[in-house]
């Protein structure tokens, strides 16, 4: 296919590696100075950059941003396999440049590309990239779209897509700066099909990490596989170090769930909402005792509590890592409010469908949530200095 022509090609281009980083650990202090900015951003927030180079897309194990924005694209009529090659390859000198802090090339807003703000992009392939001529033997065993569950109210406007950007960041501002050059550098190839924004707070107000709570109050995360461990590496990489995205967007009926009194509310988890600890128990990451009953008898974590359902020792183990992403969606004076639920899987027809359908089937949860929107998403593996993002399928 040939589109027309990029800002890229007209601005001209002056090369994807022109950031020499120190790496430490993810992070990179930079060694070149960032556009000329009006105050100087000296001190720690300095070094809040993430690498965008190694083995996995880095988002993935990092903390989760205060702000973030998904976009799905639709591939234009004949895109083909070259395409998307060409598309990636600038997207990747976009992501380098605009997670070190620097304007990508051809930035009409380069004074927007702050360094600091831990700034990440990750990039994913919907289902039917791996229609494309070149790539039908190429979809990852265990990669499938997400059939529609009993309880789903999917609305085509949040559903499906065929490319997918995540980004995040500490600052919703660079958030939407990197959306407008991601999107306008998929322009020939691709466009935008749903934007998802969304935002989580995972800091204590001592400055300390968290987990996170969606808008139900609930602490949300704990039962994850923590990054780094052994238990998370199997849960999420593939063997290429790829993993399978799941968004899930889940409208929650606040009004509803306010009508329950706190215990019911804990009920349904099985966990507290004061710190997230099982119902059982007393600290966030005691174990869930699934068998203590109250004096009446009464199992304390109930039958259809969503962290009995979804727990790995009644699921044959299997596990998923979770980041959720809170939002809400005003119409005039109307607000909807809800969780953009994130899954990442090595696995998502073995690991990710079971547990959804068992508990659609029968989560106390269900009351009052609807899932509208579904999408899924090959994770491609990461890249290094002189490599690029999605290399090892397309070239
Ligand atoms: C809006 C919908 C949802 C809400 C509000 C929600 C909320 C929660 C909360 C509060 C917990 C307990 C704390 C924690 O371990 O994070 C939890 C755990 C969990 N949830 Fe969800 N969840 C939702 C949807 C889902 C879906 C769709 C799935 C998977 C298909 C899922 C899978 C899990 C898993 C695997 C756990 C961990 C269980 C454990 O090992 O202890 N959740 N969720």
């Amino acid at each position: 296919m040939t589109g027309r022509p990029s800002r890229r090609q007209l601005f001209g281009y002056a090369g994807a590696a022109a950031a020499g980083a120190a790496v430490t650990g993810g992070v990179v202090a930079l060694s070149n100075e960032p556009a000329a900015q009006p105050t100087a951003a000296a001190g720690p927030e300095a070094t809040r950059v993430i690498s965008p180079y190694g083995d996995h897309q880095p988002a993935i194990a990092a903390a989760s941003p205060k702000h973030a924005e998904l976009v799905a694209f639709t591939l234009l009529a004949g895109t083909d396999k070259a395409d998307l090659g060409r598309l990636l390859r600038t997207w990747t000198s976009d992501i380098v440049a605009l997670s070190a802090g620097r304007p990508a090339p051809g930035d009409t807003a380069p004074e927007l590309a702050v360094p600091g703000v831990t700034l990440t992009v990750t990039v994913g392939f919907g289902p039917k990239v791996f229609g494309l001529s070149g790539l039908t033997d190429r979809r990852p065993q265990g990669f499938s779209d997400v059939p529609a569950m009993s309880h789903d109210r999917l609305q085509p406007g949040w559903t499906g897509g065929d490319l997918l950007i995540l980004v995040g960041a500490d600052d919703a501002v660079s958030v939407v700066h990197a959306v407008r050059r991601l999107v306008a550098d998929a322009a020939p190839f691709a466009k935008p099909l749903w934007r998802q924004t969304g935002f989580w707070n995972s800091t204590a107000p001592d400055g300390k990490p968290v987990t996170g709570r969606n808008l139900f109050n609930q602490v949300d995360g704990t039962g994850n596989p923590a990054p780094g461990t052994p238990e998370f590496n199997s849960t999420v990489w593939t063997e290429d170090g790829g993993t399978t995205l799941v968004v899930r967007r889940i409208k929650l009926d606040l009004d509803t769930w306010d009508e329950l009194t706190r215990s019911e509310q804990e009920r349904s988890v099985g966990r507290k909402l004061s710190n997230g600890a099982p119902v059982t128990g007393t600290a966030e990451h005691d174990e869930l005792d699934l068998e203590k009953r109250d004096a009446d008898g009464r199992l304390m974590i109930a039958e259809n509590a969503h962290a009995r359902l979804s727990h790995h020792s009644e699921n044959d183990g299997r596990r998923i890592f979770r980041k959720g992403l809170n939002y809400v969606q005003d119409t005039g004076a109307t607000r909807e409010s809800g969780l953009i639920f994130l899954s990442y899987q090595a696995n998502l027809v073995s690991q990710f469908l079971p547990l959804l359908a068992r508990l659609d089937a029968a989560d106390a949860l269900n009351e009052w949530t609807t899932t509208i929107g579904s999408a899924a998403f090959v994770i491609p593996p990461g890249f290094s200095k002189d490599g690029w993002l999605g290399q090892g399928l397309l070239s």
